[in-house]
């Protein structure tokens, strides 16, 4: 058996104007998908997730991926899930040029699934990283990153950016522009998540924002303003030592790109009430800065407060189901 791991992420900056060309700046987070492979004598593939929402549940799947018989599958979501599975053994296939593979799977994660924190990216990168270790091929994170991002391409009908497959593979903080990836330093952020228990439609967001910016040209502006904000961001990044705890002063001015930016998606139709009410809260609270991070219409934000305080207000905010601290995952893909 192989078992391998991958962060999930937020984006600090940059999500959906990303998918125009405009840079983003996504950070890996220390919570983790971890997928267990190991080969079997035939061509079937046995997947079991496990607790792929906070609420957790369980489905078993078997069958070849090309030949993928009716199952009585719970939530949506997790026929998603089943196939970024799919997606993934078959990048594993190709890679090790073993396209009769077979594997028993099983996944667990504690990203909340769908909701801005590239639950799917973790787990298709942990996964394509156990299943060729397990046929004997070892990718670097970067081949990983590659993949990952053909298997997200093909489940989401060519809409994914290189962002959450880049950073759940390299860890730390990336610097996605196009087919251009990078990582870059980053001083220890104290993030801090909000999640109000749902899950937006990429798709459909990300339909949406195509649809305003090609009707007005404010739209069009707002994505490109999105991009001017990005490069302010990571000036900033590129100024900061990333071996010291960052100052205030950092943080605010941060924190002040991050609100400006969650302002402008809200403008571009992507936010929503919960959403809204807890980066207000975590603003409130004394928070440097709040967005929410991801395809938005529910899910997640990330607020800047290296005191307990956020934390707790989010936690008594109508709508919001969880918070927590995720600290930078400077690590990205690894065996377990
Ligand atoms: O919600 P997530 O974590 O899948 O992020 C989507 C980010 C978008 O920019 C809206 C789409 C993309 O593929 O970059």
């Amino acid at each position: 058996m192989t078992v391998s791991s991958a962060p999930g992420k937020v984006y600090l900056f940059g999500e959906h104007a990303v998918v125009y060309g405009e840079p983003a700046i996504p950070c890996a987070v220390e919570r983790r998908a971890t997928v267990s492979v190991t080969a079997r004598d035939d061509d079937h593939v046995r997947v079991r997730a496990e607790d792929l929402s906070l609420n957790g549940f369980t489905v078993e799947y078997s069958g070849s991926t090309s030949d993928r018989p009716d199952v009585d599958v719970p939530a949506p979501l997790v026929e998603a899930a089943v196939g970024y599975i799919d997606a993934a053994v078959e990048q594993a296939r190709d890679a090790a040029d073993a396209p009769d593979a077979g594997f028993d799977i099983t996944v667990q994660s504690d990203i909340p699934l769908g909701a801005g924190l590239g639950s799917s990216a973790a787990v298709v990168v942990a996964g394509i990283d156990a299943a060729t270790r397990e046929l004997g091929v070892e990718l670097s994170p970067r081949e990983i990153a590659d993949r990952a991002y053909q298997a997200e391409y093909e489940v989401q009908d060519g809409q994914a950016s290189r962002a959450d497959t880049f950073c759940c593979a390299m860890g730390g903080a990336v610097r996605v522009e196009g087919d251009d990836c990078r990582t870059i330093d980053a001083p220890a952020l104290p993030f801090v998540i909000g999640f109000d228990g749902g899950a937006g439609d990429t798709g459909t967001l990300v339909a949406g924002v195509r649809d305003l910016r090609e009707q007005y040209d404010f739209a069009a502006d707002t994505v490109e303003t999105i991009g001017d904000i990005v490069r302010r961001g990571e000036t900033l990044l590129a100024d900061a030592d990333p071996d010291e705890d960052p100052s205030d002063e950092f943080l605010s001015e941060l924190g002040g790109f991050m609100n400006f930016n969650h302002g402008l998606l809200e403008a571009l139709g992507v936010s929503s009430r919960s959403l809204d009410s807890m980066v207000w809260s975590a603003r409130e609270a004394g928070a440097h800065g709040a967005k929410l991070t991801g395809a938005g219409g529910g899910g997640c934000i990330v607020a800047i407060d290296p005191t307990p305080e956020t934390m707790t207000a989010l936690r008594f905010t109508p709508g919001c189901e969880d918070a927590f601290r995720a600290e930078l995952a400077t690590e990205g893909v690894r065996v377990e």
